[in-house]
This record gives structure tokens, C-alpha cells and sequence, in this order.
């Protein structure tokens, strides 16, 4: 018997625990304990039935992620699910918690499978780069069939105990503990004498597909709609489609082919690597050991604009009450008017019931004035971005909130060292940053002041977890990490302009390279007048923004920016105005027109970017290059497959990094293209951001 699969026999049925913290992923000798496990099963002459169940919190959760890319052990997972499979005795799967990948292609593999109310069960391999590859394109259409299937697969989505019971996913939905209700379910099993159902002989569900064609490829063309260049969701829809027409044990084949082509391809090495930089984001590397967060149970927010009603809609979507407090009845009226709007939104959009939005919006409070702030465990400030308004909200706070009340600031660019400041009480202030819009970008850059107290930095991490959002935790400059580079990003995508460039061939190149939206589309869904108002502050100009923003172009919200607009839509469509006025800047200056290729334009765009990253990492205002990643992939939709842009400078080599920007600061005597001191050093002696480790290198 192996140590992490179990067996305990009880009166004629073999229950196989398998007990592999902290996920039971399913690693080797997951496998081969359940390979072993299985065998003995079923040479047990007292055995009648057997039950797969998992000790601690989840079923399995897929196959272990970190044994990927290195030498295979057998055996293999699919062999193991074939034994599963072909059992002389019923196997039931009881789920609880999770079953996903490699978890539900065990789950699929035995006979019968029972879960608890509260589990949920997927196929997340391609948000790994991979497809199912132990039976999970075979069986899951054979399971429910193939049009819901392929949504499973290529969205990566799970689907709840309910859900999978409605679509013959699983055979019952148990009260209790997912062991007890595998048992029970086993003896009824057997009382009844119920044959034992094997999916792959099991075609029932595929034969309207097979009849009609359309059924699936519709489905697959509305999965795959917005597949920006990732080549799994393809590979996978694919390998469902097989189960059409493919004998079972041949798709398995291939499937197992197409699994390893594409964990050797560059796509699945980048989106494992997102996988595990998102879990490091969340360990605060100099936290002192037993620091515990603070109890969150009470939170306010205080503005009810854009931001502040995207993070109480957060907070809600979680199942945690928040306050919204406004300065005065009419723009709270509004705000919470709008918050209403977006779930009856989502609801008709995504077939949700009146339900689904009053459960949230109860759990959405107004209040005019500050003072139901008092007693919040938690106090989000998304008011105007301006520091005097803000230090006004803290110090008022200071007098207000309860002792020991995480008060948070919700600044994209301000200094959080300053805002603490403001109160008596610094080690409780921290920035909460969150991405627009709130309710739906996964990012939370969770600021990190001087003054900060660790346990007030565990708690900003543990409640962004705990709202479904992924941390980073970063330190206070201007704009942090994000925004920082965005910054950057903005400068040189300005530049071109003036080079000779138009704004749809760079917004072309930066797409294609996987972005959801390039720096000019972005500007105009943002609104071009913020920046023109803060330019003016500064004393600072930007001549073709400035030109379009007192032409009064000032984005989507006035239907025309560095784009035009057409009424009710959203699609960015190239302006002639736009163009004249380029050109005409270019006549005034005097400068000559140049063809620049779109190799240069991406170069030219990403690479001052990477070298802010390493000034960012330099300064420790992040700690590992791969939170400046998560930071990209979550607050800004850096194509998954392309692991960030520090894991992108690292693909690339930094030396050539280094020497594209130096050439590029010799051309433009911009000496803030210069490659940065950290840059420079990895480069020359053949290192990547992956190995650099501050505390030791620094
Ligand atoms: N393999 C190895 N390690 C895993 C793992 C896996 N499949 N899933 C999670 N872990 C590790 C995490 O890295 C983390 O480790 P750390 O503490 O050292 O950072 C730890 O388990 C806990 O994970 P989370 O922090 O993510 O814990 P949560 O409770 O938030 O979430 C979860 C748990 C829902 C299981 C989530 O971890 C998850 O989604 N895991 C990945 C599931 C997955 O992608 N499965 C498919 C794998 S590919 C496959 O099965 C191929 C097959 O078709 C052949």
C-alpha cells in the first residue's frame, strides 16, 4: 500500500483514500499507489464495489503541475484511468471540493461519480497551454456531450455539483461528506444491482452531433471567438471534435500526442510559469513567520464613482457586506443606480436570475457623510485622485475609524507614505490598487508604505485572495508597478507618432502581439482629458494629445480621440482628421516621414518597458521580476502565453534587450533609454530576471 492512496475495506466495499496535500495532485506516486491500489481491488474476492475519495480539502486537483517539462516516471496517467476504467467492480468517484484536470479524467474513468453541494469540477488544462490529455476530450463529451464539453474544455471554466448534475456529469449531488455519500451511493449500487457504466462505450450523447455537424462547430466557433493566438483552445476543440468521429482507444492516442507536443511548446511553458508566478505574488517575501491578517469582517468604501462601485461590486460578487458612503445623496443615488445596471447587465447577458442580483445588491449598503465608517474592520478610500482630497479623507478617518482598522488608499499613482502620514496611525494605512474596471480585472497591486505593519500587508493580500483577486505586493513610487511602466509604454508610443507612425499600425502591432487593446485604443476608452488636465497642472505638453484634446477629442466618452467612433460602439475605426493632424505636425516640425516595420514598432514599445521593470526590481519596489509579470497579466492583459515582459526579456536574451536600447538611446539622446544598471548586469554576464534574487544579489 503506498502512502498516499490508502485502502480500507468495510463490509464488501474498498474505499481508496488518497491523501496528497496540499491539492492531492496527481503526482507519481499518486499513480502509482492508485495503479497498485486498483490492482488488489480488484483481485479481492471480498470486494464488491470500490470507492475514490480524497482526505483533506479538494478531490484531486489535476495532475502535478511540477513534474511537468522533466523526465517522465511511468506509469501513466491514462493507463491508470484505463485500469480505473476497465474494473471488474463498480468504481465510484465521490468529489469534494475540486476535481479538475487529471482529477476529473479519474472521476471520468470510474463508473459512477457523486459530489458534494459545494464542488466544482473542470477541465482547466489549456489556461496551462495543454488539453486534457488522460481522456478528458473522450469522455467529458461522452459524459454530457459535445457542445457543452467544448465550452468546458476551451474556456477552462469549471461547472458546479448542480450544473454537472443537470448535464449527467455526475450521478448524484450528496449532503454530508463526499466518503460517506461515495459509500452510501455504492451500496445502493449494488442493493439495486445497477451495471456498471464505462463512457467510452457510451455514445448515447454524441449521436446528434454525429448527425448534424453544425451542433458542434457552432459551439466551437463560439468558444473560440476570442482566442487571441493561444494555440491549445484550437488543439483542444480539435481533439472534442474527434469523439465524432474517431474510434475511442485511436482519440485517446492522439490525444495523448497532441498533450506532449504542446507541454514542450513555448505557450504552455510560459502559461506554467504564469501559474506559478501568480501563487509566489501571493507570499510576502520578508513577513515575518506567524504573522496573522487582521479579522475582516466589516468594510466601507468611501467614494461611489467608477472605482469605488467596481470594488464594493468585488466585495459583494465574494459574499462580503460593504458600506458605499458618498458625500452627498444624489452622486451615491447614481452610483448605486449604476451598480444596479451592470448585475442586471451580466444577468440577462449570462441567463442569471433576479435573484443572482438581489443577493448582491443586498449586500451593498449606501450612506451619505463618512461616519459609517466607525466601525469597518476594513476602509477603502476610491475617491478623486488628487492628494489633497485625499489627505482631507484620511485625516477625517483617523478621527473616525475604529483602533486597529486596515485603512486603505485606492491610488493609482499617489505617494502612500504620504497619505499614511496624514494619521496618527501609519502602520495601518496601505494602498489597495485595484484595475478598472474593478468588478472584473483580476489585479490588486497591494501597496506596501514604510510605515506599513506586516500584519496590515497580510491582511491587504489575504482580503484581495479572498475576493478572488490576484496580489502583488509592491512598494510606493509614482504609479507603482503597473502604471509606471505604462507610463513608459506611453512615451515611446508617442514618439513613433512622431516618426512617422500611425496610431492604428502601432495599436496593429501591439494586438497582434496578444494584447487585448494597444496604448491608443486604450487611451480613448480611458478618456484622453485626464491626462490633458494633469499635463496642465505640470506644465507639461504632449503635441498631438494636446491637439486632439482642444479639438475637444477626448476619447470614446465624446465619440472621437486618437479614433472615431461610431454612436453605440466601442470600435476603435482610423480617423482622416486624426491623420491630417499628424501629418500637419509632421509638416510644422519639419520632420521626414519613415517607414517603420512593425518589428521595430514592438521593440521600440516593449523594451523601455522591460528596462523600467529592472529599474522597478533594482529598487526592490518589487521583489521577484515574476510579481512585475503577474502585475502585466492581471492589470493590463499581457497575452498569457507570453509569461509577462520580464519572462518575455528572458526568452529573449537580455543582452539583446540591452543592445537594442542602447542603440535606440544613442539615436533618440534619450539617455532614460539607457539600459538600466540591473539590465546591464545580467546581460553582460549571461543571466535572466528568473535568477535574480535580491536578498542576494543586491
Ligand atoms: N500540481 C502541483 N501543484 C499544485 C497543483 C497541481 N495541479 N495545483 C495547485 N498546486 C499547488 C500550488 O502551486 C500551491 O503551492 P504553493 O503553496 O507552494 O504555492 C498550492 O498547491 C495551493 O494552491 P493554490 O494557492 O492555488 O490554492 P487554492 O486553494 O487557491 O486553489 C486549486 C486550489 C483550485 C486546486 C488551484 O490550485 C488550481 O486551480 N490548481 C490547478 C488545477 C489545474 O490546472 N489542474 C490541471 C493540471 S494539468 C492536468 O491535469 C493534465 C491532465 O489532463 C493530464
Amino acid at each position: 500500500m503506498s502512502g498516499v492512496v490508502k485502502t480500507e475495506i468495510r463490509d464488501g466495499l474498498a474505499i481508496l483514500t488518497i491523501d496528497n496535500p496540499p491539492v492531492n495532485a496527481l503526482s507519481i506516486d499518486v499513480r502509482r499507489g492508485l495503479s497498485q491500489a486498483i490492482e488488489n481491488v480488484s483481485e479481492d474476492t471480498q470486494v464488491r464495489a470500490v470507492v475514490i475519495t480524497c482526505a483533506g480539502c479538494t478531490f484531486i486537483s489535476g495532475a502535478d503541475i511540477r513534474e511537468f517539462g522533466k523526465p517522465f516516471q511511468p506509469p501513466n496517467l491514462t493507463d491508470v484511468i484505463s485500469q480505473i476504467d476497465g474494473c471488474n467492480k463498480p468504481v465510484i468517484a465521490a468529489i469534494h471540493g475540486v476535481a479538475l484536470g487529471g482529477g476529473l479524467e479519474v472521476a471520468l474513468g470510474c463508473h459512477f461519480r457523486i459530489a458534494t453541494k459545494d464542488a466544482k469540477l473542470g477541465l482547466p488544462e489549456v489556461k496551462l497551454g495543454l488539453l486534457p490529455g488522460a481522456g478528458g476530450t473522450q469522455r467529458l463529451p461522452r459524459a454530457v456531450g459535445p457542445e457543452l464539453a467544448v465550452r468546458m474544455i476551451v474556456s477552462g471554466e469549471p461547472i458546479s455539483a448542480a450544473a454537472a448534475l443537470n448535464s449527467g456529469l455526475i450521478d448524484e449531488v450528496v449532503d454530508g461528506s463526499a466518503a460517506t455519500g461515495g459509500e452510501t451511493f455504492a451500496r445502493t449500487i449494488l442493493a439495486e444491482e445497477i451495471p456498471i457504466r464505462r463512457l467510452r462505450d457510451d455514445d448515447s450523447k454524441l449521436l446528434a452531433a454525429r448527425n448534424n455537424r453544425t451542433i458542434f462547430t457552432d459551439a466551437v466557433a463560439a468558444v473560440n471567438k476570442k482566442n487571441r493566438g493561444l494555440e491549445a483552445l484550437v488543439a483542444a476543440a480539435d481533439a472534442v471534435g474527434w469523439s465524432l468521429d474517431v474510434p475511442f482507444d485511436e482519440a485517446l492516442t492522439r490525444e495523448s500526442n497532441v498533450f506532449l507536443k504542446l507541454m514542450s511548446g513555448d505557450q504552455s511553458k510560459a502559461q506554467r510559469y504564469a501559474f506559478f508566478a501568480e501563487r509566489d505574488a501571493a507570499k510576502i517575501v520578508d513577513l515575518p513567520a506567524g504573522t496573522e491578517p487582521r479579522r475582516v469582517a466589516t468594510v466601507a468604501i468611501i467614494g461611489a464613482g467608477t472605482m469605488g462601485g467596481g470594488i464594493a461590486m468585488s466585495f459583494a460578487n465574494a459574499g462580503v457586506p460593504v458600506t458605499l458612503l458618498e458625500l452627498a445623496q444624489e452622486p451615491l443615488d447614481h452610483g448605486l443606480n449604476i451598480i444596479r445596471k451592470n448585475y442586471e447587465a451580466t444577468a440577462a447577458r449570462s441567463g442569471l436570475s433576479a435573484d443572482w442580483v438581489s443577493e448582491r445588491l443586498n449586500l451593498i449598503n449606501g450612506a451619505v457623510g463618512l461616519a459609517e465608517a466607525k466601525d469597518a474592520d476594513l476602509v477603502v478610500e476610491a475617491v478623486y485622485e488628487t492628494m489633497v482630497v485625499k489627505l482631507d479623507v484620511f485625516k477625517k478617518l483617523d478621527q473616525l475609524a475604529k483602533p486597529g482598522a486596515v485603512l486603505a488608499t485606492n491610488t493609482s499613482f499617489l505617494d502612500v507614505n504620504k497619505i499614511g502620514a496624514a494619521t496618527k496611525r501609519p502602520q495601518d494605512v496601505i494602498g489597495l490598487h485595484f484595475f478598472s474596471p474593478a468588478n472584473v480585472m483580476r489585479l490588486c497591486e497591494i501597496v506596501r508604505g514604510y510605515k506599513t505593519a506586516p500584519d496590515v500587508l497580510a491582511t491587504g493580500v489575504a482580503i484581495a485572495r479572498r475576493i478572488g483577486k490576484v496580489p502583488a505586493v509592491v512598494g510606493v513610487c509614482h504609479g507603482f508597478v503597473g502604471n509606471r511602466m505604462l507610463m513608459v509604454r506611453g512615451k515611446q508610443a508617442d514618439k513613433l507618432l512622431l516618426e512617422g507612425v500611425l496610431p492604428q499600425q502601432v495599436d496593429a502591432v501591439i494586438t497582434k502581439f496578444g494584447m487585448p487593446m494597444g496604448p491608443f485604443a486604450m487611451l480613448d476608452l480611458a478618456g484622453l482629458d485626464i491626462g490633458w488636465r494633469s499635463r496642465k497642472d505640470r506644465g507639461e505638453t504632449s503635441e498631438i494629445e494636446d491637439a486632439l484634446c482642444e479639438a475637444g477629442r477626448f476619447g470614446q466618452k465624446t465619440g472621437k480621440g486618437y479614433y472615431r467612433y461610431e454612436q453605440g460602439s466601442r470600435s476603435p475605426l482610423p480617423d482622416t482628421d486624426v491623420e491630417n493632424l499628424i501629418t500637419n505636425t509632421w509638416a510644422r516640425r519639419g520632420l521626414k516621414r519613415r517607414a517603420v516595420s512593425d518589428d521595430e514598432i514592438l521593440d521600440r514599445i516593449l523594451y523601455p518597458m522591460i528596462n523600467e521593470g529592472a529599474r522597478i526590481l533594482e529598487e526592490g519596489i518589487a521583489a521577484r521580476a515574476s510579481d512585475i509579470d503577474v502585475v502585466w497579466l492581471y492589470g493590463y492583459g499581457w497575452p498569457i502565453h507570453r509569461g509577462g515582459p520580464m519572462y518575455y526579456a528572458d526568452e529573449i536574451g537580455l543582452a539583446q534587450v540591452a543592445e537594442r536600447l542602447s542603440y535606440q538611446s544613442a539615436i533618440d539622446g534619450d539617455a532614460s533609454l539607457r539600459p538600466s544598471s540591473l539590465l546591464s548586469r545580467l546581460a553582460s554576464s549571461g543571466q535572466t530576471f528568473a535568477s535574480f534574487n535580491r536578498s542576494r544579489d543586491h
